[in-house]
């Protein structure tokens, strides 16, 4: 026999004691129940409220809430002692004694700040992005966290949308291995143990596709494209057994998610199995009126809960008017018990029936300083950064530098430790990151002399510095005319040696409601590089962006360009590491660079159409731009190194694959240049004729190698039947019989090519 395992805390509890057999699954729903019955229907509503403390509800005021059972749990807390004061209010004064959760948004990092996501995926290595999860889980936890509001792992293939930045680019297959790496390292097995927090995936659904790149603006999607392209992610994060889902804030095909019950009950609950729990987004549901589905608030309410949305985030009124709907008969009680139970499950499978304090331990283990250096990663962060780093340009070997002479290190983003932990850090302390300055110090010490200058504003646009700083002064303004800077940064390249220059966006610029129209480095800092190309000195770019830039201008203006969105709290020392060749670059695109904005949406795995686009004999009446290059400035899967790798002897196992058959794909990798260093292999797969039009290449494989110089290796790649599955135009996922393409390559434009048939 098994005990019910809550004893201990039950004892502590105003619920009686039961105890029960079976299962876990079936203790849960026994111990739920129980604990059903004794809840009143306002006590049940209160357990849909997830609140968010800050200036418009200060701590205080919830405390009335909490004891009255009107809440069933809290974000923006982020310290022990606070979250600890809730919990007790809500275990000595609460009438049922029903624990909190405690929920926030650590979406790379929580005190260590780690690469944004997109830089992240920019490893392909799936090892360092673990990390990072089981980090920030571990730092979230030891602050009494029991949720993340994360992986966001929404498609994106429109660079203008700002929180491009938080997910993990524009590849379905890649972002998927991610979704789930990622509930893995967050939950560890068990999202109630010291050290792990659950996950709540976001952004349900296909929040990336907003029309037009603009933030919470529509989406309208053939239902190919959303379940070829951009719902298996959410459905890997799901599969690996993420316990939240967060609902996005836009439309689905006239319908907003929020009222979406095809979304939350038929596909989410119904298909893919869903057992957890669904949150809505911040104040979504008063939205719906807005949305033009709902007439008042209180319709928004009968529309949200009736189609599947569990959790009110930071939304008075499910408090305000589900009892009323339900006395009125407008809702049943029966969909109030639904999602009462699966916040109860939720908080059963965080552990706090057994132990509100879970992760928050004894008042007296509490760190002394929240913020102490003590509890970072520096170095973990440090070689996951520099993983993350994207070598785009490198003429002349300019890359990497001397830890000699004189370095002018100029612009507006070089000494700036805000910019480079990059948005949703805000349990990050700004003060403890590493600003490139900062990191190049470090490398040198007495041996090279560090020059250096701001040059320029992020932007002189007042009316965009505005925008940025409109919550919080994020972004500092030189009040020096631009010329004055321009002038003190040529001063300072002209001593110099080679010119490092630290360009691109703030943070705040790649971040919610940062969209943008134009994908260029604003006019302020392009007048820098054209002035310290003007000199002659080699000019080396080191670009901070959390989004695909077009690049052109820039690339013809410097000597080489290194890739480093926005890398962390050890981002300055990591890019030093890669700017002196202490690392050699390995990162790689998740994402297509575009040469303009006119090009987007622009992704590698496209459709050919009937009249392709051909490089070498381009045509008139085919697929193309006549007023611009075709093609991307910088492929998906693109990333140079210091050394160079050859592929050769490209080979497939076999000619044919059979059903549920495998075949090897193989490869000789060569480092044949003069340092150490990694790539990623990758493996590309066409379905040449089915019964859908099938992408021009997808990826189904890579494999992030490590050669000494003059090593070779063979590199084998394996592919099975389910790498070649899609949905048919009748929605049936499968394979096809016939002719499929295989290619390889260190980018997803560069190639060799091999095929096989499916039998
Ligand atoms: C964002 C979510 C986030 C939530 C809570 C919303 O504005 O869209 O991604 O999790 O706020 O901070």
């Amino acid at each position: 026999m098994k005990w019910f395992g809550v004893v201990s805390v039950l004892s502590g509890l105003a619920i009686s004691p039961v105890f029960a057999q079976g299962t876990d699954a079936q203790q849960r729903e026994a111990f739920v129940s129980h604990l059903m019955k004794q809840m009143t229907l306002e006590e049940k509503i209160g357990q849909l409220r997830l609140i968010s403390v800050g200036p418009d509800n200060p701590k205080e005021a919830i405390r009335d809430g909490i004891s009255k059972g009107q809440i069933g749990a809290i974000f923006n807390t982020v310290t022990r002692p606070d979250i600890r004061l809730m919990q007790d209010q809500a275990m000595q004064l609460g009438r049922l004694k029903i624990p909190l959760f405690f929920a926030y948004d650590v979406v790379h990092g929580q005190r260590t700040v780690f690469p944004i996501s997109l830089g992240l995926a920019a490893s392909f290595d799936l090892e360092a992005i673990a990390l990072s999860g089981r980090i920030s889980a571990q730092e979230a936890s030891d602050d009494g966290l029991n949720m993340t509001f994360s992986p966001m792992v929404d498609i994106t293939r429109d660079p203008r949308w700002g929180r491009v930045s938080e997910g993990f680019g524009e590849d379905t297959w890649l972002v998927s291995k991610i979704a789930k790496v990622m509930v893995d390292a967050y939950q560890n097995g068990d999202p109630s143990k010291p050290g792990s927090v659950m996950a709540s995936v976001k952004h349900f659904a296909l929040y990336g596709a907003t029309e037009g790149g603009r933030d919470y603006n529509t989406v309208d999607m053939s239902p190919l494209r959303m379940h070829q392209d951009y719902l298996p992610p959410y459905k890997a994060a799901v599969d690996a057994g993420s316990g939240g889902v967060m609902v996005s804030l836009n439309s689905v095909n006239g319908v907003p998610a929020t009222a979406n019950p095809w979304l939350l009950k038929d596909l989410l609950r119904d298909q893919w199995g869903f057992k957890g729990i669904t949150i809505s987004d911040h104040g979504a549901i008063k939205e719906l009126i807005k949305h033009g589905v709902a007439e008042d608030a209180r319709d928004a309410v009968r529309l949200a809960i009736t189609s599947g949305v569990d959790m009110s985030m930071s939304d008075e009124y499910y408090d305000k008017y589900l009892p009323g709907l339900v006395k009125e008969g407008r809702v049943a009680e029966s969909e109030i018990d639904r999602a009462c139970r699966d916040v109860l499950n939720t908080k059963y499978d965080m552990g706090l029936f057994k132990d509100p304090y879970n992760h928050l331990g004894p008042a007296g283990a509490d760190p002394q300083d929240t913020n102490a250096e003590s509890r970072l990663h520096r170095a973990q962060a440090r070689v996951i950064a520099r993983n993350t780093l994207v070598l785009l340009k490198n003429d002349n070997q300019t890359l990497p530098l001397q830890k000699q002479g004189t370095i002018a290190l100029i612009g507006p983003m070089a000494d700036s430790q805000r910019d480079i932990m990059g948005s949703w850090s805000a349990a990050g302390v700004v003060k403890q990151s590493i600003t490139v300055r900062e990191g190049l110090h470090n490398a040198v010490g007495e041996k090279a002399n560090i020059l250096y200058a701001k040059g320029a504003n992020i932007t002189q646009d007042k009316s965009i510095i505005d925008y940025l700083n409109l919550y919080e002064p994020a972004v500092v303004f030189d009040s020096r005319s631009p010329q004055q800077m321009i002038d003190e940064a040529v001063k300072v390249a002209r001593q110099a040696d080679v010119v490092v220059a630290v360009v691109g966006e703030s943070q705040g610029m790649a971040h919610e409601a940062s969209s943008r129209a134009d994908i260029t480095i604003p006019p302020s800092q392009r007048n820098l590089i054209a002035a310290l190309k003007a000199t002659g000195k080699p000019i080396v770019l080191v670009l901070m962006n959390g989004r695909p830039l077009a690049l052109g201008w820039e690339s013809e203006h410097s000597d080489a360009m290194l890739e480093t969105w926005f890398s962390g709290t050890e981002g300055g020392n990591a890019i030093a590491d890669v700017l002196f060749g202490d690392y050699n670059p390995s990162g790689k695109l998740p994402m297509t660079f575009p040469r303009s904005v006119g090009q987007i949406p622009m992704y590698y795995n496209h459709l050919n159409s009937g009249r392709p686009f051909n490089k070498e004999n381009p045509g008139k009446y085919t697929s193309r731009y006549f007023d611009s290059p075709n093609g991307p400035l910088y492929p998906f899967g693109y990333g140079l190194s210091y050394t160079q790798f050859a592929l050769s002897d490209f080979t497939l196992s076999s000619a044919e694959m059979a059903r549920n058959g495998k075949i090897t794909a193989s490869v000789t990798l060569k480092n044949t240049g003069k340092y150490d260093g990694a790539t990623v292999v990758q493996l590309y797969v066409q379905d040449v004729a089915a019964s859908v039009s099938r992408p021009i290449k997808e990826l189904r494989n890579f494999k992030k190698v490590m050669l000494r110089a003059g090593q070779q290796q063979r590199v084998e790649l394996p592919l099975t039947e389910e790498d070649l599955k899609f949905y048919n135009a009748s929605l049936k996922w499968g394979a096809e019989p016939g002719k499929f393409n295989v290619f390889v390559g260190l980018d997803s434009d560069n190639v060799q090519q091999q095929s096989f048939t499916l039998k």
